[in-house]
């Protein structure tokens, strides 16, 4: 009798306490300390750039740079998530790991690439019609010690499900160490693929032309120009609408590399230019650096493939991190960000055409109640809040508590936005990140517009409609900090505020 009793209370408490663990689980998903409500990051382990970014039958696809063993930088493969709207995202297991090579015994790392969709099997891989192709670089080394990088093909019969690597790898060889980050898309006026790559010691992107996506024929170079501080990476080139222009467009070759602080950081730049087919050819041949993102943590921006005709924007998604103090970032047990998705444009300016960036639509289906106010205390929100111009500086503390705070302000005289995570809480990981950005930004009527999402441990500041942006961490250690407005001989403006909610519980 005993027995039984132990064995029904046994058989109760595993019941239970299971169904117990399942909801605590739950209620603690997504909750850790710093971890964002509405930006992607995995469950766990190491990300970098986003790969891949593709948009298949209703589904947008994020593959991401991923350490499945680990919170920081190795094993490098190919994480794996779907979204409807950009903004919920449904894990899936990783698509792409790094394999050991039978052929020369060393190790292969699926680093950064593009995934397209072969509607018309131009490859011959394709069961039935199109099929999702993978075209990354497979980085051979022996422990660690890199060796060799090529671009390696790998196929999906099943919207990205499952995968086989194409049984003649590498596509494109050329004996290099260093070449990478290949970025493939349809070329329509001559009915050819184009694959934009980098040779990142030498500042060079290459591009090549293929009718069947397995054999690669050189067509140009472009660079070095711009920015050459630091090596580039993961090159993208694509048309972009001109706002105020119905229907003209300019192509817009985008790159990651040097950061408008200097050497010590990685960041994006651009070029606007023309695209014939063979080669890119830049607006302003001598074209001075122009940055993407003017924070510290905005790097490896690519745009989607394939996004429908009738949509027609052009989306960049962002890895937020920087590769100076990046492994050191008190986050776990997950390592990095993705940015809010991204729509693209250009607009005139007095020296040219320049990059324009705001955030999707979609998320404003994340926003709950609405206030308006000079003081809140929400800590995943968006923010809309104009600055006068006619006071010294003036702007807004975020993550503000006794000690810390983390200022976005405007300095009139200079016309420098800024913003200021010297006193953002942990800053002492690593002596790097504590800092102020600056970006020149011209106000519109006397006002600086600034759209601003936090995120729990991450800033993106939107200003004057996409005119310039800023994405940064901040750590800030005490809980119970405010959101306030200051003016240096003014009024303290009144800002809007959304809370966003979170888009990992309660779907
Ligand atoms: C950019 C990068 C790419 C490379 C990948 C490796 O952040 O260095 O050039 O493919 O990361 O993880």
């Amino acid at each position: 009798m005993q027995k039984l009793i132990l064995y029904f209370s046994v058989l109760i408490c595993f019941a239970n306490c299971q169904s117990k663990k399942t909801t605590e689980n739950k209620m603690n998903y997504y909750q850790e300390k710093y971890r964002p409500a509405y930006h992607f990051t995995p469950e766990k382990n190491w990300m970098n750039d986003p790969n891949g970014l593709v948009y298949y039958e209703g589904e947008y696809h994020l593959f991401y740079q991923y350490n499945p063993y680990g919170s920081t930088w190795g094993h490098m493969s190919w994480g794996h998530a779907v979204s409807k709207d950009l903004l919920h995202w449904e894990h899936l297991p990783v698509a792409l790991e790094e394999y050991p090579d039978p052929l020369i015994g060393d190790s292969t790392m699926i680093f950064s690439g593009t995934a397209l969709i072969d509607q018309n099997n131009t490859s011959g891989l394709c069961e039935g019609k199109g099929c999702m192709i993978a075209i990354y670089t497979s980085h051979v080394h022996k422990n660690g010690e890199g060796k060799m990088q090529h671009q390696s093909l790998a196929f999906s019969n099943d919207k990205g499900r499952t995968w086989k690597r194409y049984d003649k790898n590498p596509i494109l060889d050329i004996k290099r160490k260093d070449f990478r980050d290949p970025k493939v898309f349809w070329y329509e006026p001559q009915q050819k693929w184009v694959m934009a790559t980098v040779i990142p010691d030498l500042f060079k992107v290459r591009f090549y032309e293929s009718k069947n996506l397995l054999e690669w024929k050189q067509l140009s170079e472009f660079g070095p120009l711009g920015d050459t501080t630091r090596i580039w990476e993961c090159p993208d080139l694509y048309p972009l609408p001109i706002e105020g222009n119905p229907g003209k467009t300019k192509w817009m070759l985008s790159l990651s590399g040097g950061h408008p602080q200097g050497p010590k950081f990685v960041g994006m730049q651009y070029f606007v230019g023309q695209f014939d087919g063979t080669s890119f050819t830049p607006d302003d041949p001598k074209q001075a650096a122009l940055h993407v993102d003017h924070g510290k943590d905005f790097y490896a921006g690519i745009v989607y493939n394939n996004i429908p005709k009738q949509d027609g924007r052009t989306i960049m998604i962002g890895w937020i991190n920087n590769w100076t103090y990046g492994k050191q970032i008190p986050t776990l047990p997950w390592r990095s960000a993705m940015s809010i998705p991204r729509r693209l444009s250009l607009k005139e300016a007095d020296n040219g055409l320049r990059l324009i960036q705001n955030p999707v639509k979609e998320i404003e289906s994340l926003r709950t109640e609405m206030l308006t106010d000079s003081i809140s205390s929400e800590s995943s929100a968006e923010i809309e809040i104009e600055l006068n111009t006619d006071s010294d500086e003036t702007g807004i503390k975020l993550f503000k508590s006794e000690l810390e705070e983390t200022i976005i302000g405007y300095r009139s005289k200079d016309h420098i936005l800024f913003l200021d995570r010297r006193k953002s809480g942990n800053v002492n990981f690593n002596p790097d990140f504590a800092s102020i950005e600056e970006v020149n930004v011209i106000p519109v009527d006397g006002k600086i517009k600034l759209h601003i999402f936090i995120d729990q441990s991450i800033i993106e500041v939107f200003a004057n409609d996409g005119d310039a942006t800023i994405a940064d961490y901040a750590f800030p250690e005490k809980a119970d900090y405010k959101i306030e407005t200051y003016s240096k001989g003014g009024k303290s403006p009144v800002f809007k505020l959304w809370k966003l909610k979170s888009v990992w519980i309660n779907k």
